[in-house]
């Protein structure tokens, strides 16, 4: 078992010692099956300079544990987790006192974290390796993207997706934000400047893509939608035509159903018929646990207008914060225009790494992985809810999160008290715009253990209960 790499934050302010806080911080870490058992320590004095303490401040916050029973010295061998995965079961009561959320002791179980992984893969590094030994640019990166990038996702989509795109119908950007900005302000342009784009987008939905268009300006229309995404037959009784419409259709955002093929052609035809643009978000096809991926809207045949929004956020990382765009024709001609206007934001080192990353094979790998990871987590999940006849559980196709609904106690309130337990959950209610909300949870499994999704599941069922 690897090293354990854990975000310490000390307070020199506070009047609990430095050692007495590292202690509580690990203790907790221990707990909450962020430590595993037999997983090792650092050095003391690695740890001692990586924090920024003496290293006697370690030796005695080791002391500590070792003497509690949490930890156990090898001597010249370094220090472990002591097997005691009884403590790991006990529930952890209250958040100890000094640590913010991101500190050690919360489990997380917000949507929309992947897997840490990626970034200890030896691939990885050794992309970046590479991109960092390159001469040294002294431009800006190009606007539409590096050439070996688009030519990457290209490859990886045709691969992974089954979309047979050129690399120069690929845009990079700085993930789905960001492109959903992009097309705005294509839209804005073909107005003039007073122009308010209308968009129609799924209710419920994804909050972030709502914020973002109408911070860049677009009026927006809602449709309410269950887990299989919008219906074409929806479509004709809108109060009005949009301009565009945003579709999660192969992982209805957050609910988790897929439009089937024949609707997904009903709304490429209705587009086509009325000029609206389709913006297809394919944030997380990869991740398919049961079923196939049904074929993206853009490789289905069409005249209507079609843009695909492709991250890396899911697959890689948001920390990155990198991704793409697939278009093409004159509505592609026009957001490459809109992106000139606007300068690229993405990196031009990222994107060398990213592109040696992909060509190398190392994100098909690391997508392997974590396909396996993620199905094995949401194996735990249907063993610990799925026999509950008070939780309905949905969103379990692929992606890396579920959804569980349940009659009572509201959702709110069992997030406020997992959250003193030390687990954060996200209620359903956040993600719905104008209809009225179904009471349940939306757990993100992406980030965490199996040991800690497991403890968090006891908290929750013990709310329930
Ligand atoms: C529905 C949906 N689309 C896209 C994204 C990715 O957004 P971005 O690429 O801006 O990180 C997410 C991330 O949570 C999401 O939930």
């Amino acid at each position: 078992m690897g090293e354990a790499e854990i975000p310490f934050t000390l307070d020199r302010k506070s009047p609990a010692s430095l050692s007495a806080q590292l202690a509580n911080q690990l203790r907790s870490a221990v707990l909450g099956g962020i430590l595993q058992p037999e997983q090792n320590l650092p050095a003391t004095r690695r740890l001692a300079a990586e924090i920024g303490v003496s290293r006697g401040v370690v030796v005695r916050a080791f002391e500590q544990l070792s003497g509690e029973g949490f930890l156990e010295s090898n001597g010249a061998g370094g220090t472990k987790v002591a097997i005691r995965p009884d403590i790991q079961n006990l529930p952890v009561k209250t958040k100890l006192p000094g640590l913010t959320s991101e500190a050690v002791g919360i489990i997380n179980l917000a949507p929309g974290q992947p897997s840490g992984a990626p970034f200890r893969d030896r691939e990885w590094r050794a992309a970046w390796k590479n991109a960092v030994s390159a001469d040294v640019a002294t431009h800006l990166p190009p606007v539409l993207g590096t050439h070996e990038l688009r030519l990457a996702v290209a490859q990886h989509l045709a691969a992974s997706r089954g979309v047979a795109v050129d690399g120069d119908d690929v845009v990079i950007t700085a993930g789905t934000s960001d492109g959903l900005q992009l097309i705005m302000a294509m839209l804005r342009e073909r107005q003039g400047q007073n122009g308010r784009p209308r968009v129609l987008v799924e209710d419920p939905g994804y909050p972030t893509a709502r914020r973002v268009l109408a911070a860049a300006g677009a009026e927006l229309m809602t449709v309410p939608v269950d887990e299989d995404g919008l219906r074409s037959s929806q479509l004709d009784s809108l109060s009005g035509m949009p301009d565009a419409v945003l579709v999660t259709p192969s992982h209805q955002y957050p609910l988790g159903g897929r439009m089937t093929v024949q609707e997904r052609l009903g709304l490429l035809s209705w587009a086509d018929e009325n000029g609206v643009l389709v913006m297809e978000d394919d944030y997380d096809s990869e991740f398919r646990h049961k079923r196939m991926p049904l074929p993206a809207i853009a490789s289905l045949p069409s005249n209507a207008d079609v843009v695909l929004l492709g991250t890396f956020s899911k697959n890689l990382s948001p920390w990155l914060r990198c991704g793409y765009v697939v278009v093409r024709g004159q509505t592609g001609e026009n957001l490459k225009q809109a992106r000139a206007a606007l300068d690229t934001p993405v990196s031009g080192i990222l994107q060398s790494a990213l592109a040696h990353y992909i060509q190398g094979g190392g994100l098909s790998r690391h997508i392997s992985r974590a396909r396996r990871e993620y199905a094995h987590r949401r194996e735990l999940l249907i063993a610990r809810l799925g026999d509950r006849p008070d939780i309905e559980l949905a969103a379990l196709d692929g992606g890396l999160h579920a959804v569980s609904r349940f009659a009572q106690p509201s959702a709110e309130v069992v997030a406020a008290e997992a959250l003193r337990q030390g687990v954060k959950l996200v209620p359903l209610s956040g993600y719905y715009a104008d209809r009225a909300a179904d009471n349940g949870l939306v757990i993100g499994y992406g980030a965490v253990t199996d040991l800690q999704l497991a403890r968090a599941l006891d908290v929750l069922l013990s709310l329930l209960d």
